[in-house]
């Protein structure tokens, strides 16, 4: 199914570019940034891991924030090539408060993707339901975590614009997942991550933010 994820998000490189000339899409996408990213000033001086980057609207962010160092990973090349290109163009127009940012892609799997450093945050976002093995890919992706570090995850919920969300893909080849709040507490309790915030976000997505931490998970049992 990787081949046919790859494939479709090759095919939506325009799409994407053109979805901020839709207001809809933008006021959702506001309410999923501001509940995934509290505040800017998280990513400043950090290494960060943005995984299933797409075109890069997070990896913007993460720059405006001024982080060290932005790792993109994503199975589509093309959307690289257009993060790659949104990129020079915010990095000439966009404030960053720091001028040494620097940015690497790599195209390939989140699942096969091999780090050469441990990051400080880590964003999962709207790729997540796009996996096979979600409890693998987190326990996976903790042992890229600094101690302490953050993982921000967006994910669809199980809901009724949720299931047109799945339909949408499925009309595509692609069977994504939908979660509930339960099942990505399960999930996290069974990491090494310790879980800081879950909720969720209107109309259809769950946030949660990770913390990777030594001690067992007692919050939310
Ligand atoms: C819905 S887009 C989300 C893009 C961006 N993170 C955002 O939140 O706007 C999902 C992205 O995840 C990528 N993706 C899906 N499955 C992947 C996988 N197994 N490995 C790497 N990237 C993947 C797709 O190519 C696509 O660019």
């Amino acid at each position: 199914m990787t081949n046919e994820v790859s494939l479709y998000f090759d095919s939506q490189v325009h799409a994407y570019e053109n979805l901020n000339k839709n207001l809809i899409w933008k006021k959702i996408k506001k309410n999923e940034i501001e509940a995934l990213i509290p505040k800017k000033f998280i990513f400043k001086n950090k290494k960060v891991l943005d995984l299933g980057c797409g075109n890069g609207i997070y990896t913007n962010l993460i720059f405006q924030g001024g982080a060290e160092l932005i790792d993109c990973v994503d199975i589509s090349s093309k959307m690289l090539e257009s993060l790659v290109s949104n990129s020079s163009n915010n990095s000439n127009s966009n404030s960053n408060s720091n001028s040494k940012t620097k940015i690497r892609t790599f195209c390939t799997q989140i699942e096969n993707f091999k780090p050469d450093i441990k990051y400080d945050v880590m964003i999962l976002s709207g790729s997540f339901e796009f996996l096979k093995h979600h409890q693998n890919v987190l326990n996976l992706i903790s042992t890229y975590m600094q101690p302490g570090g953050l993982l921000l995850i967006l994910a669809p919920r199980k809901n009724f614009l949720g299931g047109l969300y799945y339909l949408f893909h499925l009309y595509h080849g692609i069977r994504v997942k939908l979660f509930s709040i339960k099942e990505l507490k399960k999930m996290a309790l069974k990491s090494d991550f310790c879980i800081d915030k879950v909720e969720n976000i209107f109309p259809f997505a769950l946030v949660m933010h990770l913390k990777k931490c030594e001690n067992q998970n007692t919050l939310y049992e």
